[in-house]
């Protein structure tokens, strides 16, 4: 379904908000990555969810809600600290892992006692959030939505990424796929939960780690694997995945790494600078990686995608720069590395 990059056309949102009302999927673009998502309140349309993806029940879903209004309809006891979030953060690339209220269900939840809320501030997707209050009276509804990939491969960025992925009816499996563009942001929400009493990051994003603790006024830890995993799939290790092996090597070891693969086809993706310096016959596809943590989130899973189309056979990423800003790219690199070894069969 054709849309326009910043204009919200009316005449689509309509149409999507209807295919919601009938229970069917609706894939559209947020300010991280696009959604997969269904009318909440319809456990058969929430269901359909898990088989399109091929994602297992047990992990839980997001609420995509209009505005903070929205929260206490589906979650209960919300935090002190929650609230400051919402206030700072909303609409934006935030997701508060809060205690369920009785109107999330099972489904949703993955039958945990917490439930994921986040209000995306892109144009679309608040247009259908919008839509759908006011289709049926209910200013707290909610859209529950994954991002709208296969269960272990890159989370898309682009709807072409999504046709390619899951494909749009009667040949693929969503119903209907909204086209707004390219993501802003390009890579999903930071995550947060405030088990224990303080406010821990389950999943690193666009909104850091000391953004946070501004925000709240105390320090934020970011959660251990063993403490998250497996009940936040995104922080199974083999999460965000290309079907190529992916290798991570330090920019200065990268031209000795390339050569010692010789005759093998790669696919690099690299900062210019030390693209240049490459004299190798074996590139299939160079990629040049974004120079800021924002332009590289904003074009790595589209990047990854054309790496793994590509002639090449294996893929080589040189390690992004260090430091908090750059948490959450090293953290999906280092996802699509294990997960492209088929070292956790769990991935998401
Ligand atoms: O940016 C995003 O968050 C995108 C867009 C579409 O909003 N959504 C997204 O959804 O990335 P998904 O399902 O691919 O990842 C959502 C993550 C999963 O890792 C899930 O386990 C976690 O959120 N999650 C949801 N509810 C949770 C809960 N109650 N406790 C812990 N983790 C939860
Ligand atoms: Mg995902």
């Amino acid at each position: 379904m054709a849309g326009s990059d910043d204009t919200v056309d009316a005449k689509v949102v309509r149409h999507a908000v209807e295919v919601l009302l009938r229970g069917g999927l609706v894939a559209f673009p947020t300010e991280t990555v696009y959604g997969l998502g269904a009318d909440a309140d319809q456990p058969q349309a929430v269901a359909a969810i898990f088989r399109a993806k091929g994602r297992p029940k047990a992990h839980p879903l997001i609420l995509h809600v209009a505005g903070a209004d929205a929260v206490g309809s589906w979650a209960r006891d919300i935090p002190v600290a929650a609230h400051a979030l919402m206030r700072r953060f909303w609409p934006g690339p935030l997701t508060l892992v809060l205690p369920r209220g009785a109107r999330a269900t099972d489904l949703i939840t993955g039958g945990q006692d917490t439930v994921g809320v986040r209000c995306p501030s892109n144009a679309w997707a608040q247009a259908l959030i919008r839509g759908l209050g006011s289709a049926r009276g209910d200013k707290t509804s909610a859209i529950a939505a994954p991002s709208a990939n296969r269960y272990g491969r890159i989370s898309p960025t682009r709807a072409a990424h999504v046709r390619a992925d899951l494909g749009e009816k009667p040949s693929g499996l969503v119903d209907c796929i909204i086209d707004g563009g390219e993501s802003a942001l390009g890579i999903e929400s930071t995550i947060v939960d405030f088990g224990e009493g303080a406010v821990r990051i389950l999943r690193p994003g666009s909104i850091d780690r000391s953004q946070l603790a501004v925000a709240v006024g105390e320090a934020v830890r970011q959660a251990s694997d063993a403490t998250t995993a497996p009940r936040v799939s995104g922080r199974v290790s083999g999460h965000y995945a290309p079907s190529k092996p992916l290798e991570l090597v330090r920019p200065e070891k990268l031209a000795a790494r390339v050569q010692a693969l010789e005759p093998l086809a790669l696919g690099v993706l690299a900062p210019s600078e030390v693209l240049q310096a490459l004299r190798a016959a074996n590139l299939a596809l160079c990629i040049a990686a974004g120079a800021t943590p924002q332009d590289y989130a904003h074009a790595l899973y589209d990047q990854l995608r054309r790496l793994d189309a590509s002639a090449a056979a294996r893929l080589l990423v040189a390690y992004p720069p260090t430091g908090e800003a750059w948490e959450a790219v090293h953290d999906r690199l280092r996802r699509a590395a294990a997960g492209s070894e088929g070292r956790m069969p769990e991935a998401d």
